[in-house]
């Protein structure tokens, strides 16, 4: 049985080998076109002169567009109609495609671009979270409220409140593997693309309406990402439409891929936030009251912005019962890249508001953080309702905190770091837990759907395709098990094949982590259907039920009969029994009102808990993770090895979030950190030395694909962990509360030790 088992990524030995084939990999015709954009030098303007001569006599240019000379619609969008693929008149930030350059050579492409000379009326930019307020830049013409209860009657009840705020950056994906398209003419004005892409579907349709073709003339092929993180949600949109544009305008292919820097400045980012808080406890340190004020910089379009905030909003209470709570959300408008899709949706964002207000009103009552935490944990026995109105049903939270705080000896270690850094006057230590409930399925109800189509083959071999899209995080590898036991076959029996808009059409992105459930469900009802019609047919010819014709081992036995499985399919398919199947499946039990935000958006939520320790340099601001233990919650896992490395890797993607990728714009809105030089992202050396990772031995409580739970994002937010601990080494300086904002780098961290000592 292949479910369970620790098996590597399918595409292990290809990575490592350098085997793995990436569309930049694919030998092009020798024909083949290459692909830039000229970008905007000016934040915000109007364009009012353009002379490209240079660029189009530049060597190796065959053609260059502009906004005017496209053939369709100038819209890249995903839902807005807000976004062109070349700026035409206004300019929106620094960075922006204005032109597009076709040339033999990738390089020629860049060098001609470069020669361009346009002139942009300058305009005062809006860069920042407070240029956005002054102007009253919002999306949706102004905030948005959701309620619970009477905030404002149990404030003034309130034994003690907190209030504060706190910045947290953005984040910049840092995929390996950039932003990528190429596009090949076919005949009759079809189109097929390689594209980097999370969302095929969203390619497919975007470039139908680019080309004003149906969408059945664009078929979109993603074979794997090398990381996508949310980053190719929507981002590779406009590489894929250039290079159907340019194929369609030449009958040449087309290819583009961003060189990393212009990749970092194109491209949107996590959105940053600014979290205002207001919260009051009642004599034991439990909640009664808390308001939120969550402003967003969303950048200049609105991209995924909106379920982004809905989502920040979604997760404002993490793992605590508010019985009174108000959370304004503030999507701003502003004159940089448009933020998009990361890696947990916005939820990081709204967990580290209220992890940020527990660790304040910890330190104001001089209580342990976890103690409080666990203090204000929605209670299991009656599930509680979250501020949206759904029941938190399942919560195994406290327990699993409970059990990870005594393995990791949580007090212990608090006590021997208190008794440190009495001691010690340069160095100080710090320890946090935090937990994380995280909601799973798309806010938007319809893209909680997936298709699959199973091929078995006369010979027993099986290729299985589905919508989902493979980015590294191993979803090919559980499905093909999901479809492995199901004909109770070896994996080797099983093929995925590319993701394909021809084989499975209407699909969603690959994203809100659901991939697994949703795909893995639609692998196994296909299965499901082939199986049983090899099993009705065998049982007619051996007399028995069908459900008696028993598929294992590579075997199936019905009565006397037992043959292996490729007989089976032989033996079927000269009885002209159909070996082919689409499989479907959408969640049950979901449902949403955002405008009021009520409902039941979840159909289950996915827990975890980490416990970081950290070290600081008082003198420095340096700082160190020195060592991690997580537990967290999978369900019954499908792949324990495919989950514990999403669990590592999502762990340092969110301590690096918090910690040290800082991204840094300039007063004129040019974004300073464009190259991993100057952006620093965690590397292999910053991975904790102790580092525990275990599963939590559980089932999920509602019915998906093998009681198995998502995991690509929740854990992310264990990186929480990491800013929470750094607050509590500053907070080991001096009396003051620490406001760290993050990421704290080691500038923040050593100003606000500056400020604790201040308030000694
Ligand atoms: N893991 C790897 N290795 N690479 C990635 O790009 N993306 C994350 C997560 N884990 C990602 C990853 C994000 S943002 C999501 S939504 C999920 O994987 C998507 O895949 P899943 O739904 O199959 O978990
Ligand atoms: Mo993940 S941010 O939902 O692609």
């Amino acid at each position: 049985m292949s479910m369970g088992k620790p098996l590597p990524h399918d595409s292990a030995p290809l990575h490592v080998t350098g085997a793995a084939r990436y569309i930049d990999d694919i030998p092009v015709p020798a024909d083949c076109l290459h692909l830039a954009f000229g970008l905007s030098h000016e934040a915000r303007g109007v364009i009012t002169a353009m002379n490209l001569d240079a660029v189009r006599s530049a060597p190796g240019v065959m053609r260059v567009l502009t906004a005017a000379d496209l053939p369709g619609v100038n819209d890249i969008s995903t839902a807005a109609h807000d976004e062109p693929l070349l700026a035409a008149g206004d300019v929106h930030y620094h960075g922006q495609p204005i032109f597009l350059v076709l040339a033999t050579s990738h390089r020629a492409a860049r060098e001609a671009a470069a020669k361009a000379d346009i002139t942009i009326e300058a305009k005062p930019a809006l860069l920042s979270i407070d240029d956005a307020l002054a102007a009253r830049s919002y999306f949706e013409g102004g905030p948005l409220t959701w309620r619970r209860g009477e905030v404002a009657p149990a404030m003034a009840k309130a034994e003690t409140i907190v209030d504060g705020r706190i910045e947290i950056g953005g984040q910049e994906h840092f995929y390996l593997e950039g932003q990528v398209s190429l596009a090949m003419p076919q005949d009759n004005g079809d189109m097929v693309l390689h594209t980097s892409t999370q969302h095929p579907t969203e390619i497919q349709h975007k470039v139908a309406e680019a080309l004003a073709t149906p969408f059945h003339a664009v078929r979109v092929e993603t074979r794997r990402m090398g990381g996508g993180f949310g980053g190719k949600e929507s981002q590779g949109n406009a590489l894929a439409i250039a290079c159907a544009i340019g194929a369609h305008l030449t009958g040449k292919p087309c290819k583009m891929r961003y060189d990393r820097d212009d990749d970092m400045v194109i491209t949107g980012k996590r959105h940053d936030f600014r979290i205002a808080y207001k919260a009051g406890v009642d004599a034991k340190g439990k909640l009664v009251a808390v308001e939120f004020d969550q402003y967003v910089r969303c950048g200049w379009s609105m991209d995924l912005s909106l379920p982004v905030c809905d989502r920040a909003m979604l997760h404002a209470d993490n793992a605590y019962w508010i019985p009174n709570i108000r959370i304004t959300s503030h999507r701003l408008k502003t004159n940089t890249c448009s933020a998009t899709a990361f890696r947990g949706f916005g939820g990081p964002q709204g967990m580290v508001g209220i992890e940020r207000v527990l660790d304040h009103i910890a330190h104001r009552l001089k209580m342990d953080p976890l103690e409080l935490r666990q203090a204000n944990f929605y209670k299991k026995s009656r599930p509680q309702e979250t501020p949206y109105g759904q029941p938190v049903k399942g919560f195994i939270l406290p327990e699993m905190v409970k059990s990870l705080a005594e393995s990791a000896d949580y007090k212990g270690r608090k006590q021997a770091i208190a008794r440190w850094n009495e001691k010690s006057t340069v160095l100080k230590k710090g320890i946090a837990l935090t937990p994380v409930k995280f909601g799973i399925s798309f806010t938007l109800t319809h893209l909680n759907q997936a298709g699959a189509l199973v091929n078995l083959y006369a010979d027993g071999s099986v290729t299985i395709n589905h919508g989902g899209t493979e980015m590294g995080q191993g979803l090919n590898q559980k499905v093909a098990q999901v479809a492995a036991a199901g004909f109770g076959i070896g994996m080797e029996q099983v093929r995925i094949t590319a993701t394909d808009t021809g084989k499975v059409p209407n699909t969603s992105a690959t994203a809100a982590s659901s991939g697994s459930d949703l795909n893995g469900m639609a692998v196994k009802n296909a299965v499901d259907e082939i199986r049983d019609r090899i099993a009705r047919f065998l049982a007619t010819e051996a007399g028995v039920k069908p459900r008696d014709v028993v598929f294992a081992q590579g075997r199936v036995t019905a009565g006397e009969m037992d043959m292996t499985f490729a007989e089976a399919a032989k033996h079927a398919h000269e009885n002209r029994i159909s070996l082919s199947a689409t499989g479907f499946y959408a969640t049950p039990d979901i449902s949403w009102d955002r405008a009021i935000g009520k409902g039941h958006p979840f159909f289950y939520f996915a827990y975890g808990a980490a416990i970081t320790e950290v070290a600081i340099d008082t003198l420095t601001g340096e700082n160190r993770i020195l060592r991690v233990d997580i537990l967290h919650d999978v369900g019954q896992s499908l792949n324990p090895a495919v989950d514990v490395g999403q669990i590592e890797g999502g762990y340092v993607q969110g301590a690096g979030w918090l910690t040290t990728e800082e991204l840094v714009w300039d007063e004129k809105g040019v974004l300073r950190t464009h190259a991993p030089s100057t952006y620093k992202i965690p590397a292999c050396s910053d991975r904790p030395d102790v580092f525990n990772v275990a599963l939590w031995n559980g089932e999920n409580h509602v019915p998906t694909i093998y009681r198995s739970k998502a995991v690509g994002e929740p854990p992310l937010m264990l990186g929480i962990s990491a800013l929470m601990a750094l607050s509590d080494a500053v907070g080991a300086c001096g009396d003051g509360y620490p406001h760290l904002n993050a990421p704290a780098t080691a500038e923040r961290v050593y100003m606000a030790a500056k400020r604790v000592q201040g308030a000694r």
